[in-house]
């Protein structure tokens, strides 16, 4: 990035050589400053983590920024190396720092240097004003004469001094991702992690919130949220010590992956991303949804598009003259582009279920006897736009690429192949399988240029995993494997910056900010179910904006409402996967004014500020928010979930919208010939009355899963 950055920028190198002078190293966003200070010994210090100071006059002291192991720290290391000799002690002393400013952005690096041995590590710290984000990650370098290895190698260390922890972590498993738990850490060592590999998400979501003394709420309490930029491995360690501080280390999970890093070999981590703040959970959200969307996803700020997906409406049972009909009904929708899922490749072994055919990326001539190319011209001829599922990642053994490369495929020699969903995952750190995997997107494109759409989907984490081209150095392969993974992405982004992806890992298994720089959206679960999607969606809001969220209207949940399910996806990144030609004329007509609907207020939901109001956690009921930049418009959705007769609901009191205005409140995305029960329906309030009073957002008789959305609109 910093190199990137030179021939834009301010230089100013502010190396200083004797300890005593250097100055407080100060790292500030528009709200939050990270101190850091030179100790006596030359050590880089912590001093300060917290709100930004006006007069800047910051306490010194403090605990050691990137602690190492081997010598009198006794607590996890952020680095542990072994030198050539054998001697497993590293000391780093701070050498130099420099600021690098690019307008909102300004990157401190800090170089240190153990003093007997020929290591250094630079910490960089890139402070997003803004949005008050801060992203952390360390470059480790050595000159020995052979390869040093590491045991540990965080992206950062961060101390705390607080009265209390509380750790929110978000953990599940295929269908049921996200779950909140939010509970107090104690003496010891918590530990949050992924050894999966590929689908690393799987089990625990690789994001947290800590708060600092008590419990934050969605508008008061210090906490930070922070998640890690790397789409394999990772591990939060959270260790509270015997006075009661935290050292909470985050960076890429160091099981099974000693690293032998040869002399002269830049090892950059992976960047640890949070945002430091004292007004609560909703603040957090926000910051990280603004940085995200200028920095941390694939054209953050860009349009989105509609979709009928036809995964949960035909699975791989489909031909040609189907798919077809399905451009209709896509455009019948209105929506921008069909989506044609899995089951369109195989030859010797067509994909007719998940046994057989991957690796074969050529159409099924029996299926698809015209060929991808007739489906792009059919689908523009029909005026929608085409896209297409892949998992280039993966291979059965029913496959000719199996019979073809079976050294490109991970697995034990000397053991027999163990399976999830029937596949393998290709060797990835080789770079004939990246160009192999790269060749996949390639050949696809540069033959049917016309395809708008991907969806790149990792249904097995590893097992029996061995890569045979790392040979002795299988310690490298999860490590290598990620990189190999963005290197293939790279060169995707560099001749396709823009072609729309998402990301998909058999549901949520992949949803890091690492992969999200190469991909405009996510999957989020195989779970569709409106009810289940109202607690996913809000799971992931906590550190994906919107626009990142895909969300489907599928036939998932039956005993809800089309109207429920589809207000549910409009909260998220709307899309269909759903017989529309089994529609009543009613439920079309509904549908086909949604996706009009959406398309008018989608830019206030993927650019707009969320602020979560109820919680489904705390309620039966879930009521979120979001508002314009200018704060001139607002969507407000509002869902009653199981609720009980003995439920009676308060008003809501809506938040970030500008007291002097005047809002005109509409419901919208009601069904044909019904009207609002709203009782404010129609009026004009003023944004303090909307903040101060609220709404009643449950008037007249609750009715167990229903929904309202609400425009509203500066007078
Ligand atoms: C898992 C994905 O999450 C689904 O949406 C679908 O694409 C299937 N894979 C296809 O195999």
């Amino acid at each position: 990035m910093l190199k990137r950055l030179l021939p834009f920028v301010l230089f100013v190198c502010l190396s200083c050589h004797l300890a005593a002078q250097v100055q407080p190293i100060v790292i500030e966003t528009d709200h939050t400053a990270l101190v850091l200070t030179v100790g006596g010994n030359q050590r880089l210090l912590q001093s300060y983590l917290g709100r930004k100071l006006v007069a800047g006059a910051y306490p010194g002291g403090g605990r050691e920024a990137y602690l190492t192991a081997g010598m009198d720290n006794q607590f996890e290391p952020a680095l542990r190396m072994v030198h050539n000799d054998g001697n497993a002690s590293l000391e780093l002393k701070y050498v130099s720092h420099s600021v690098v400013k690019n307008g909102d952005v300004s990157e401190t690096s800090v170089l240190l240097k153990d003093p007997v041995y020929p290591v250094e590590v630079t910490l960089h710290y890139a402070a997003f004003g803004a949005s008050d984000v801060i992203k952390s990650w360390a470059v480790i370098q050595h000159r020995e004469k052979r390869p040093v290895m590491m045991t540990q190698y965080a992206s950062s260390l961060l101390h705390f001094n607080a009265d209390a922890y509380w750790l929110t972590q978000f953990h599940g498993d295929w269908a049921r991702e996200v779950n909140i738990v939010e509970e107090p850490l104690t003496n010891g060592i918590k530990t949050i992690e992924s050894k999966l590999g590929t689908r690393t998400n799987f089990y625990q979501t690789q994001a947290f919130l800590l708060s600092l003394n008590g419990k934050s709420t969605e508008t008061a309490g210090e906490l930070i949220a922070g998640t890690l930029a790397w789409t394999g491995n990772f591990q939060y360690t959270f260790e509270v010590d015997q006075r009661n501080g935290l050292r909470m280390r985050s960076g890429i999970n160091p099981f099974a992956s000693e690293y032998y890093a040869a002399p002269g070999e830049i090892f950059t981590t992976p960047a640890f991303i949070f945002t430091w703040t004292d007004q609560g959970k909703g603040q957090a959200s926000r910051n990280l949804h603004r940085w995200a969307r200028s920095y941390g996803v694939l054209d953050g700020k860009e349009r989105r598009l509609t979709l009928l997906n036809n995964w949960e409406a035909t699975h791989t049972s489909f031909d040609e003259h189907r798919l077809v009909e399905l451009f209709d009904e896509g455009k019948k929708l209105g929506v921008d582009l069909f989506l044609l899922d899995d089951g369109w490749f195989g030859n010797s072994f067509p994909r007719n279920d998940d046994k057989a055919g991957l690796g074969d990326w050529q159409e099924d001539k029996k299926k698809l006897p015209s060929g991808l190319g007739y489906l792009v011209k059919e689908a523009a001829a029909k005026g929608i736009q085409f896209g297409i599922w892949l998992e280039p990642e993966m291979v059965n053994p029913k496959s000719d690429l199996y019979r073809q490369h079976p050294d490109w495929i991970l697995k034990l020699p000397n053991r027999e192949e163990h399976y999830g969903r029937n596949q393998l995952v290709l060797d990835l750190v080789n770079p004939q399988v990246q160009d192999f995997v790269f060749n996949i997107v390639n050949d696809m494109m540069t033959k049917n240029p016309g395809i708008a759409f991907i969806k790149w989907d990792c249904n097995r984490s590893m097992t029996n995993a061995y890569s045979p081209y790392l040979k002795e150095k299988q310690s490298h392969l999860y490590i290598d494997y990620t990189r190999g993974l963005y290197k293939v992405m790279e060169r995707i982004r560099i001749k396709y910056p823009h072609l729309p992806i998402m990301l998909c890992a058999g549901g949520g298994g992949r949803t890091d900010y690492g992969a999200l720089k190469y991909f405009t959206e996510f999957w989020p679960s195989d779970n569709t179910d409106g009810l289940e999607r109202v607690f996913i969606q809000w799971g992931y809001s906590y550190f994906f904006p919107s626009n990142t969220i895909s969300a489907h209207v599928t036939s998932m949940g039956k005993q809800q409402s089309l109207k429920f399910r589809t207000d549910v996806a409009m909260m998220g990144k709307l899309g269909y996967d759903i017989r529309v030609n089994n529609f009543t004329p009613v439920e079309l007509a509904f549908s086909r004014e949604a996706v009009k609907t959406y398309q008018r207020i989608s830019d206030v939901v993927w650019q707009g500020d969320l602020y979560r109001l109820v919680s489904p956690y705390d309620e039966p009921r879930a009521v979120l928010m979001y508002v314009s930049g200018d704060r001139k418009r607002a969507i407000l959705y509002n869902y009653l979930l199981q609720t009980r007769r003995k439920d009676i609901f308060g008003r809501v009191k809506l938040e970030g919208l500008d007291p002097q205005k005047k809002y005109r409140l509409r419901e919208i995305n009601l069904l044909p010939d019904t009207k609002s029960a709203q009782p404010d329906n129609d009026k004009v309030l003023t944004g303090e009355y909307l903040m101060q009073v609220g709404l009643n957002l449950a008037p007249g008789r609750i009715t167990p899963l229903s929904s309202n959305i609400f425009e509203l609109t500066e007078e």
